[in-house]
């Protein structure tokens, strides 16, 4: 994508109401299978030691929009297989990004007090305890990601390619490479380069990830993931500039986050780069690659291409 490419901020075409308020119905429908298992994955708070497991409660359930799980069961649909057999796949990548958000928010990064409507995990439970439950969280992940060679309908060596794809997603060369860069950035003569580069691999890396990861389990074909990684690259693109857009121009109350937070730590973000209007055609512009993207994918590639229309227009 050239970030220099000027499309007219609002000329990507906002789809009729009755069509988003469809996808939200069935966004809605599959959150709460979600919900369902992460509640089953998760051991009670009566557990001992009960504090850790009370704090990855506090965060799992607080009311996330559960869209990588989600990405993963398309990703899944993509190569004609359901939602049961990749559920522990789903929840697994939305325990990755709860201890990444749990991480993010601490003081020695970006010191956010609020997370999804609620005091953050170390304002409830201190930091140290909050360290340990984002930890648990990501050992909970591989476990549950080694549980899908467990039924039949996954053979072992499809589960050995997602672990092996979620670890790229997620470490030096993916999220964790993206967040520390996040934090050595500071404001001003930053190139354009440069902060797509942040975004795509703190917050694309694992979007890209979990739509393969549901192709992988599924057994798509090689053109399918290909098809595949290059939609979940863009629209992981598109994610974090309108997470950078919603920052500067959100409501708290619906975000459920402090918003003005990235001026405040002088983040390096798309709008701080390039303004407003340029960085919500720059999200346009790599929606409508990413849709491009899923051209060979047919009428398969609906709900996905569904999905980033709608993830154009949201408000949290
Ligand atoms: C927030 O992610 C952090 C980013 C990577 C931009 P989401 O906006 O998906 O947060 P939840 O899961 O809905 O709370
Ligand atoms: C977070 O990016 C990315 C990861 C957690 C990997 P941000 O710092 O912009 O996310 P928010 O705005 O706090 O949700
Ligand atoms: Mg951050
Ligand atoms: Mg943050
Ligand atoms: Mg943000």
């Amino acid at each position: 994508m050239a970030l220099t490419s000027r499309v007219p901020a609002g000329s990507f075409p906002t789809p009729p109401r009755a069509e988003l308020e469809a996808i939200e119905a069935r966004l809605a429908a599959q959150g709460r299978l979600v919900e369902e298992a992460l509640d089953r994955f998760l051991v009670s708070g009566e557990t001992s030691p009960q504090v850790v497991h009370q704090a990855m409660r506090h965060s799992v359930f607080a009311g996330g929009k559960r869209l990588r799980p989600i990405l993963v069961l398309a990703g899944a649909g993509v190569a004609g297989m359901g939602p049961a057999g990749v559920m522990p796949a789903a929840c697994a990548v939305e325990l990755i990004h709860t201890y990444s958000l749990i991480h993010d928010d601490l003081p020695a990064m970006d010191n956010s007090p609020t997370r999804r409507g609620r005091p953050t995990c170390h304002v409830v439970f201190g930091e140290a305890i909050a360290v340990l439950a984002g930890d648990a969280l990501h050992a909970l992940a591989f476990a549950l990601l080694a549980q899908t060679a467990d039924g039949s309908a996954i053979p072992p060596a499809r589960t050995v390619g997602a672990i092996a794809e979620i670890t790229h997603g997620i470490g030096t060369q993916g999220m964790v490479g993206g967040q520390v860069l996040d934090l050595l950035a500071s404001r001003g003569p930053v190139a354009a380069a440069d902060v797509r580069r942040i975004h795509q691999l703190k917050t694309g890396s694992l979007i890209r990830a979990c739509v393969r990861v549901g192709g992988l389990l599924g057994g798509a074909t090689r053109d399918d993931l290909e098809a595949l990684s290059r939609y979940g690259e863009d629209i992981g693109l598109a994610f974090q500039i309108i997470d950078d857009i919603l920052d500067v121009v959100g409501e708290e109350a619906k975000l459920g986050k402090a918003i003005g937070s990235d001026a405040a730590q002088a983040k390096v973000t798309f709008p701080a780069v390039f303004g407003l209007d340029v960085s919500r055609s720059l999200a346009e512009h790599a929606t409508a690659q990413a849709i491009q993207a899923l051209a060979p994918l047919g009428a398969r590639g609906e709900w996905l291409r569904d999905l980033a229309v709608f993830l154009l227009s949201r408000e949290r």
